[in-house]
């Protein structure tokens, strides 16, 4: 579909509904878009293009809104190939297009097409301004928003930033349920582990006057959805927690530790605390990593397994060390019929997380829960908001 964005701006979306896992570990139930942007004016820019399993849906859709019309630049924000896969095929259905990217952009191009893309290149720095005769688009250059050559490009004639992967969101253009939960999924999972980085391009997008965002993903952000989503970055990339609240993540394999969390978790509700559990034996992790983002406290609970741990929590624990998780406060709960290893490995396994404590109140579950389990319980869940 496509769609007017701002004056002279059209944005063109392809809705991937058919992706089993987004970047082969996502699972998208409402898919997901590529997003390519349509500049049209003295001269025809277009910002990026799309996976190459919808290379003709969107070169039908593209020249549905050129017409007559040839491109005669080509921008690349970024080269992962959910936006590149469609350049070579669109160098061949416009050769005279000139192809817009840095140095770094160009090097990886050619890596993901060995045999060249024919097209002539514009090599551009940071800063640089692409003007047309009513628009002015300035590259904003965004190393590691979440790959090297990343670059968004703020047009000052509309306050329009498009701004490549940030903000992007899984799911369809017209969200239900909003923006929120699913870009903190999106935020979480795809590009949470360079904060910094998000932290340096939010500097240098508060000296804009943006008025929209334009993902490669996902709705476009104005007005009141734009400032919630320009805050929810401020605070995911400064790993603030958005809430006093408590993520439950548990991995069990009969029921009986998952009935401790289902515990705890009521037990906070009760309390007025809000708290969310996520199942690792029937949601997808990323669904608690996206959370972990949200909430400052986070509760593991997990069976003893083989000497070690339930291999579901394991892969928990090293996406939150991938991601580089920061100040949150954890408590554990385990589970061991003979021999209950959990915590302790557990433990070990978040050592080097930054600003992070264990609280010393555990439960320890011997196969089912007891009595004394529900006072363990109820001291963690004291010992959270202490
Ligand atoms: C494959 C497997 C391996 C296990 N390994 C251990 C172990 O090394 N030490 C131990 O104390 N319990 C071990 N257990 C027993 C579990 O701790 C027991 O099933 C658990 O306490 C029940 O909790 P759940 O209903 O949440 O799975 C193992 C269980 C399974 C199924
Ligand atoms: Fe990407
Ligand atoms: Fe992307």
């Amino acid at each position: 579909m496509n769609f007017k964005v701002a004056e002279g701006i059209v944005g063109i979306s392809v809705h991937d509904k058919e992706i089993a896992r987004f970047e082969g570990q996502y699972p998208v139930p409402d898919g997901i878009t590529y997003n390519s942007w349509v500049i049209e004016d003295d001269q025809t820019i277009l910002l990026d293009t799309a996976d190459s399993a919808f290379t003709g849906c969107w070169l039908r859709e593209l020249s549905a809104v050129l017409g007559e019309k040839k491109p005669d630049k080509l921008v690349i924000s970024h080269v992962e190939p959910d936006h590149s896969g469609s350049i070579a095929a669109f160098v061949e259905a416009y050769p005279d297009v000139t192809l817009v990217g840095n140095a770094k952009t160009f090097a990886m191009l050619d890596q993901f097409f060995p045999q060249p893309v024919k097209a002539a290149r514009q090599i551009v720095k940071d800063g640089d301004v692409l003007e047309t005769a009513n628009h002015r688009l300035r590259f904003v250059f965004a190393p590691m928003v979440h790959w090297p050559e990343v670059m968004l490009a703020f047009d000052e004639a509309t306050g329009t930033l498009f701004s490549a992967d940030a903000f992007g969101t899984f799911g369809a253009l017209e969200r239900i349920g909003g923006w929120t939960d699913e870009a903190r999924r999106y935020y979480g999972n795809i590009v949470g582990k360079y904060g910094a980085q998000v932290q340096a391009v939010l500097k240098k997008a508060a000296q804009l006057p943006v008025k929209r965002l334009c993902p490669l993903h996902g709705p476009v952000l104005e007005e009141q959805a734009m400032s919630e989503a320009l805050a929810s970055y401020e605070k995911w990339s400064a790993w603030q927690p958005e809430s006093d609240g408590t993520l439950i993540v548990c991995a069990g394999f009969h029921g009986h530790t998952l009935a401790a969390a289902e515990r705890i978790r009521s037990e906070l509700t009760a309390a007025g605390r809000e708290a969310a559990l996520v199942d690792l034996t029937a949601e997808d992790k990323s669904y608690a990593v996206g959370l972990a983002f949200r909430y400052g406290r986070i509760v593991l609970a997990a069976t003893t397994y083989d000497g070690a741990y339930a291999p579901a929590m394991e892969a928990f624990i090293s996406s939150m060390k991938m991601k580089g998780l920061q100040n949150r406060l954890f408590g554990l709960v385990e589970n061991g019929t003979w021999a209950p290893m959990a915590a302790k490995q557990m433990a070990a396994a978040l050592e080097g997380l930054k600003n992070c404590r264990v609280l010393e109140e555990k439960v320890t579950l011997r196969s089912a829960m007891n009595a004394k389990n529900e006072e363990e319980i109820r001291a963690l869940c004291e010992a959270l908001y202490a």
